[in-house]
This record gives structure tokens, sequence and C-alpha cells, in this order.
């Protein structure tokens, strides 16, 4: 007999890395936690949530249909206000049109039903190294085969996602290629963002090797981040660019509104609408239909603008209060970046010091009750490249601004 009545996703599925962190982090609250991946706390719009729960549910016909089951797409009105936005931010020239837009579940659903919709087993998707390591989750779990390609704080090395796209070339695999994931703003671990003449060449790049596949290549564009920007200016989607039919688009209004609302949406080539939102049918047949008219409310009266402003000015001061703690507590070979947005610094250590999970720096970070995410986690296991692991993502997003000047000190003492 069996062991167990499990599929074998069951029994291949690995426990997340980052579930043994987030329990840290729930267990001992006087831990300091530059490792969650939680939003700042204290500013979610609870008054505005409130009013606008409010404003839905103030008159039977909008209010009962708020309570009703939905479309599997998603409300209609939320799907035209998300392009709207969408437009406004990308100057009107995003290939963006409503009847392709499907709402999800956070993005993170979104990155799900692709899974499913693209991929068979031993199917292959380039990711970034590093890469957002929920994704690697899924294709860890699905038995997805991800190759890195490297990442500069430009975006995707051109060079290398040739090189990668060669070598599947001449091993022949070119047929189970089926996307390159790019995570384009703020790049959770990174915090880089991908400059538009990088989207643009990498779609020119797969284009170029879709015939050997002998099916489209597509670039999966995972956005979560883009309205998280406090300097800088913003940079045009992939969907602005020559081959935008090839752009799957993931956006998300969690973080910069509330992630316990948890609504993401997507923008799919026309051939892939009808396709996910099939799965997404089987899945749950719409999200929910309350929280999505709340969104679109936010949307429609400016409440999400106005928040979002708020969010960004604080996330600034938080980032602001990490660089500073950083600069003045970290030692010099210690490499990273001031971060324009989104919610982490990555920092790099000289090769010899290591920062994984069993390594001694982290076992002594902890003993000083600090947390952060050893970078080998966001490396997909390619066997093509060593995996590095002298990095650390660290988080300035839930923390309080007192604690992470303390957080950050304690690791420069360790580090030094
Ligand atoms: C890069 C990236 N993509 C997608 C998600 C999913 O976010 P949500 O499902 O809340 O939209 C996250 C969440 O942390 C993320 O970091």
């Amino acid at each position: 007999m069996k062991r167990n009545a499990l599929s074998q996703l069951g029994q291949r599925i690995a426990e997340p890395p980052i579930a043994w962190l987030m329990k840290q982090t729930l267990e001992h609250p006087h831990i300091i936690s530059l490792a969650a991946g939680f939003t700042d706390n204290p500013s979610l719009p609870l008054t505005e949530t409130q009013e606008l729960a409010q404003r839905v549910l103030a008159k039977a016909g909008s209010g009962r249909a708020a309570l009703q089951y939905g479309a599997s797409a998603g409300d209609t009105r939320l799907r035209e206000l998300t392009i709207k936005r969408l437009q406004q931010l990308d100057g009107g020239k995003a290939e963006a049109p409503v009847d392709r837009t499907i709402i999800t579940n956070g993005s993170q659903q979104l990155l799900y039903l692709l899974s499913e919709a693209l991929f068979d087993l031993g199917d292959i998707v380039i990711v970034e190294d590093p890469t957002y390591f929920v994704f690697l989750g899924i294709a860890q779990s699905r038995a997805i085969d991800c190759r890195g390609v490297k990442l500069t704080p430009e975006g995707v090395d051109l060079a290398d996602l040739e090189r990668v796209l060669e070598t599947l070339r001449k091993e022949g695999s070119l047929p189970k290629l089926k996307a390159l994931y790019l995570v384009t703003y703020h790049q959770n671990p990174t915090g880089y963002t991908t400059q538009l003449e990088r989207k643009a060449a990498a779609l020119k790049l797969l284009k170029r090797y879709e015939k050997a596949a002998g099916h489209p290549i597509y670039l999966l564009e995972d956005a979560a981040y883009r309205e998280l920007r406090f300097k800088g200016k913003d940079v045009p989607t992939a969907l602005t660019c020559a081959g935008n039919e090839r752009v799957i688009y993931a956006g998300t209004y969690s973080k910069p509104f509330a992630t316990g609302i948890r609504v993401g949406f997507g923008v799919l080539p026309k051939e892939l609408f009808p396709i996910v939102l099939r799965i997404k049918g089987n899945h749950d047949f719409g999200t929910a239909n309350l929280l999505q008219q709340i969104l679109a409310e936010a949307l429609a009266t400016g409440a999400y603008e106005r928040h979002l402003k708020q969010l960004r000015a604080r996330y600034g001061s938080k980032a602001a209060a990490m660089v500073a703690a950083i600069k003045k507590h970290f030692p010099a070979e210690v490499v990273w970046r001031e971060p324009e947005g989104g919610l982490y610094v990555w920092a790099r250590t000289p090769e010899r010091l290591k920062t994984g999970m069993k390594s001694a720096f982290f076992k002594r970070a902890l003993a000083q009750d600090v947390l952060y995410v050893p970078g080998e986690l966001a490396y997909a296991d390619d066997k093509h490249r060593p995996k590095p692991n002298h990095e650390m993502r660290l988080s300035f997003g839930g923390a309080s601004e007192k604690d992470i000047t303390e957080g950050i000190a304690r690791l420069g003492r360790l580090l030094a």
C-alpha cells in the first residue's frame, strides 16, 4: 500500500523557506524583522476603507450587487478603472484593452493561473537571478524548470539572456521554453527597476527564438511594486513596446492600497485571456465582489490616489532611515544601492561571508534578534550556475523606523 494518498504535486511540494521566517516573526514579537513581506501596518487605510465600504453598501442596489457572486473576469467598473489608471501611468501608450483584463486575488493568483495555463511538467521559464522567491515556490511545486539570467541595476542582462537562449537552442529545449519572468519595478528582492530599452530588447530577443521554439514565448512582466515609487521617474510598461502582443502584465492593488484587500489584475494576450479565465472559473469563478467594489470606489473617488501619496512618503521616510543606518553601520565592503521605491534594500557581503539560512552569520543575527531574508532563497535551483550565498534582502516595509535603525546597527556590528 502507498504510504499516502497524495498527488505527485502533493508529494513534490516543498515547505516555503519563508514560512519559517514568518513563523519566527509571529512567535517572537520582540524580534526585529527586516525579513517579513508585511507592509507598513500603521498606515493601512482604516478609516478610508470604512467610508468606502459604507458608500458601497449604502444603496440597496449596489450594496446587494457587492454581496452577490460576480463574473470570473471581475467587476466591469473595476476593470475599466484599472485600465484608465494604467493608461494614465503609461501616457495612453499601453496596448491594454479592458476586454483582456482580468481581476484576480492578488497578483499572486495570476502567477499561479499562468503556471497552469502555460506550463507542463518539465517546461522552462527564465527568471532573474535573483527573483521573487514565491514564484520559485510555484515553479518548484509544478516541476517547472527555472533558468537564471543575470540581473543588473538597469534590468535583465541582455547578453546573458541571449546566452541562456542560445544554450536552450543548442540543447534542443526551446520548445519547452514558455516565458521570461521579470519583476520590473523596484524588484523583489533587489529594488532594481528595469529600463524600457531592456524590456523592448528582451521582447525582440524572445521573438527571434520563437521559430525554433515553435510557439510564442511570453514576457511576463510582474509590476507589483510599480506604484510604490518615492524617488525618480516611472518607467513605461512592456505593454508600450513593439511586440507587446507577447506581454503578460501582472499588477496589484494590494501593495499600494491594502494587502488585506488583496486584489490584483492581469492584462493578457488575446489567445491567453479565455484560457486563464476558464482556469480562474475552476479556481473560484471570480474574486470577492465586495473587495472589488471597495477598490473601484477608492479609484473613482480619488481615495486610492490620496492614500498612495501618503504611503509613498511613508516608505520614502522608512527607506531613508534604513539608508542612513546602513551608511553609518555597515562596513564599506558591503555593496548596496539606495532604493527609489518598493520595500527592499539588497546588500552584498564579500563572498567569504556567507549569509544563508545555515550560515554562522544568519544564526548570530537571529541570536541578536534580527531577521533578514538570506539572498540564496531568491535564486532558482538552476544547475547551470552556482547559487550565490552572500547577499541579504533587507525590508523596510513592516518594521518601524526605530526598529529599522536598531536592526541595521545590530547587523552592522556583526558584519564588522
Ligand atoms: C514580486 C511580487 N509579485 C507578486 C506579489 C504578490 O502580491 P499580491 O498577491 O498581494 O498582489 C508579490 C508579493 O509580495 C511580489 O513581491
